[in-house]
């Protein structure tokens, strides 16, 4: 039984991802089957999961704005680790994929979304942009009119699943294939149950790693803020610091 936060927009919102969990007849299991894409996947971030994700036996498509960069890039990650990987265009990339990352600069989610909307109707897509800005002062959380980058998705594609997760795993940690265990939990947000489940499980492909509920997208923006907190520490202590969350 697939259940949807959708209202209205239900019927609009399922797509290859529904197909694939109704053929495994089970709510969260799937994943393994599923095509990840990366949109801005030529980037420190996108890279650092797409190396962690295809070294899990996961298939890997890299978007970029330039095809051949994400060819190049998904070459690079293929040989690193064993995996899947191709590249394509952003456009490409997300109509091939059942699950989309979104890592791309604050500065160009908003027009880089709008301009997807339909390669990413019904797919489950996870957002890890953290708005922030930097002055001598350090890191800080720009204020986002929509909440949150997540919630600006949200608007963004109507017809898509979108969750929130990854903003606090260090780029340099998951591109380092000798790192064998990751330190983390990942925080997954959103407001549609089996989407955040999905994207759980995507997480826990990440050796060390558990994907963890962290609540309704409207909570994105402290999450993503964090990460201005996770930066400061990173700097005094010389250190990749994650996030544990007890008692669960
Ligand atoms: N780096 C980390 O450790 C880390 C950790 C957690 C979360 N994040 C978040 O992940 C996101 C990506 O971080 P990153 O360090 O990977 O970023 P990045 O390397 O600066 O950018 C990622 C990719 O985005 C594309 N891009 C750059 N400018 C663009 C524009 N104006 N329009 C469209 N595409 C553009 C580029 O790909 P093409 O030129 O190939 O199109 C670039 O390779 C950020 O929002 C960051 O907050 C990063």
């Amino acid at each position: 039984m697939i259940s949807s936060a959708a209202s209205g927009t239900q019927s609009n919102r399922r797509g290859v991802a529904d197909t694939v969990l109704e053929r495994k007849g089970a709510g969260v299991a799937g994943v393994q089957e599923m095509t990840i894409g990366v949109v801005g996947g030529t980037g420190a971030q996108g890279r650092g999961l797409a190396t962690r994700w295809a070294a899990a036996g996961l298939k890997v498509v890299i978007g970029s704005r330039n095809a051949e960069r994400a060819q190049e890039t998904a070459r690079e990650i293929a040989e690193a680790s064993g995996g899947d990987v191709t590249g394509q265009d952003n456009a490409g990339c997300a109509a091939a994929a059942d699950i989309v990352l979104i890592a791309l600069p604050w500065e160009a989610h908003a027009d880089t979304l709008r301009a997807l909307r339909s390669e990413l109707a019904g797919k489950i897509v996870v957002d890890c942009v953290n708005p922030l800005g930097f002055d001598k002062k350090g890191p800080y959380a720009l204020p986002v009119p929509e909440g949150s980058a997540a919630q600006q998705a949200e608007q963004l594609l109507p017809e898509s699943r979108v969750t929130a997760a990854f903003h606090h795993v260090s780029a340099v940690t998951l591109a380092d294939l000798s790192v064998s265990e990751i330190d983390l939990d990942v925080l997954v947000l959103g407001d549609d149950r089996e989407a955040t489940d999905v994207v759980r499980e995507l997480a826990a492909t990440i050796p060390g790693v558990r994907g963890i509920y962290g609540g309704r997208l409207r909570n994105a923006h402290q999450v993503e803020a964090f990460t201005a907190n996770l930066i400061a520490i990173n700097r005094r202590y010389k250190a990749h610091a994650g996030l544990r969350i007890t008692d669960v």
